[in-house]
């Protein structure tokens, strides 16, 4: 371990409280609740992230846990500390937004050592710290020139140094990779992880792109309407989503409804689901099912895949992978996406108007109710 890892790392005496919990956390706005009723727990370390569409609430929660907003009721704690009445610079918390404001007429070396000065430490600790943040985002070279000099990716970075400076216990990210084109977006997501994993900050990251998400998060909770959908890591939530919004908003899903009876769901008089057991279901009610695009198979079926005869209707060639569409049925189209394998060639793949057979195993069947 350098220095840097230990001068930035929180003080690990606190790991034991939830680094954020909040409870019952809501905001009204006029007639509009915009956070319901949240119940959440953030542990020390973590990289957690909010993942919703725009207009759920992710904001206002941030601001609320930051101080900036005052809940309508209910409680923030910061480390086990109630901070709900605190004023948000003596919260151990510090916030990079989207639009990260540099101050332009300072070179970074003084952006990123702004707080410090503020707060009256002295020349050589800040000149040691601001070295040391610099070194973390990898823009020690950069110290003399202004932000105008600078690239989206490292104004980015210099916002990050001056918001992890002050060392605090959770820092909030409010989408601050949203304004980055796509490939500096993917280069930036690894950087703020293994920063993440160096200073050993909890980050509480929003955003609501679901890639980002799940290729960043120790856990995400989904966010629609104010309320938590579901919470828990990528994995989990990709592979077991809970409610139709879930399975939607996170990677792409075959959605069927249908009615529940005899073991299998019908989703039309052609086409039926069979569930495993143990869905708890009764005759007659109302579900639906999912599966994943990337679970059907088109091809080397073996008996205890649930089988479906269908019609190739679509193929879109993806580079990596292709994607089909198959009716099933007259009202049912699944989408596909089946791998381009090295063993395969352009001959192999499967063209509109194709009588296939697929085919998916029993467990990747999802049941939403
Ligand atoms: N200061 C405010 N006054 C009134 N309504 C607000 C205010 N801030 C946010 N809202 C509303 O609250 C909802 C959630 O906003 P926000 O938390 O910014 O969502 P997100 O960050 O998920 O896009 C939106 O409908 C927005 O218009
Ligand atoms: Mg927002």
């Amino acid at each position: 371990m350098t220095t840097t890892d230990t001068q930035l790392t929180h003080d690990p005496a606190t790991a034991e409280s939830p680094a954020v919990s909040l409870r019952a956390l809501t905001k009204v706005f006029g007639k509009e609740t915009v956070v319901d009723d949240l119940d959440l727990d953030i542990a020390s370390g973590e990289f957690f992230s909010l993942l919703g569409p725009s207009g759920c609430g992710k904001t206002t929660t941030l601001r609320m846990i930051a101080g900036f907003t005052d809940p309508t009721s209910g409680t923030v704690m910061v480390g086990g500390e109630d901070v709900t009445s605190t004023p948000p610079q003596k919260r151990d918390v510090n916030t990079v937004f989207q639009s990260y404001a540099l101050f332009e007429h300072l070179d970074v070396r003084r952006n990123v050592g702004f707080g410090l000065r503020r707060k009256g430490i002295d020349r050589r600790t800040i000149d040691q710290r601001v070295g040391e943040a610099l070194e973390l985002v990898q823009l020690a070279d950069r110290a003399d020139d202004r932000p105008a000099q600078l690239s989206g990716g490292q104004r980015q970075r210099v916002a990050l140094a001056r918001a992890l400076i002050n060392r605090p216990q959770v820092l909030l990210l409010d989408e601050p990779l949203a304004a980055l084109d796509l490939k500096l977006r993917r280069a930036m997501q690894l950087e703020l992880k293994s920063i993440q994993r160096e200073v050993g900050i909890t980050f509480l990251f929003v955003t609501h792109d679901q890639d980002e998400a799940l290729s960043m998060s120790d856990r995400i909770a989904i966010m629609n309407g104010g309320v938590i959908e579901q919470c828990g890591t990528p994995e989990h939530i990709y592979e077991n989503p809970t409610s139709v919004f879930a399975a939607g908003f996170i990677g792409t899903s075959n959605l069927m409804p249908g009615t529940y009876g005899d073991g299998v769901v019908q989703v039309c008089p052609e086409l039926r689901v069979p569930l495993l057991a143990g869905h708890g279901l009764t005759g007659g009610e109302q579900v639906s099912v999912a599966i994943r695009p990337e679970k059907i198979w088109l091809s080397e079926l073996t008996p205890a895949m649930v089988q479906v005869p269908g019609t190739v209707v679509a193929s879109t060639y993806h580079g990596a992978t292709t994607q089909y569409l198959v009716d099933v049925a007259p009202d049912v189209t699944l989408t596909v996406l089946e791998q381009n394998l090295p063993r395969m060639s352009t001959g192999d793949r499967w063209t509109p108007g194709s009588r296939v057979q697929i085919g998916w195993l029993p467990e990747h069947t999802v049941l939403l109710r």
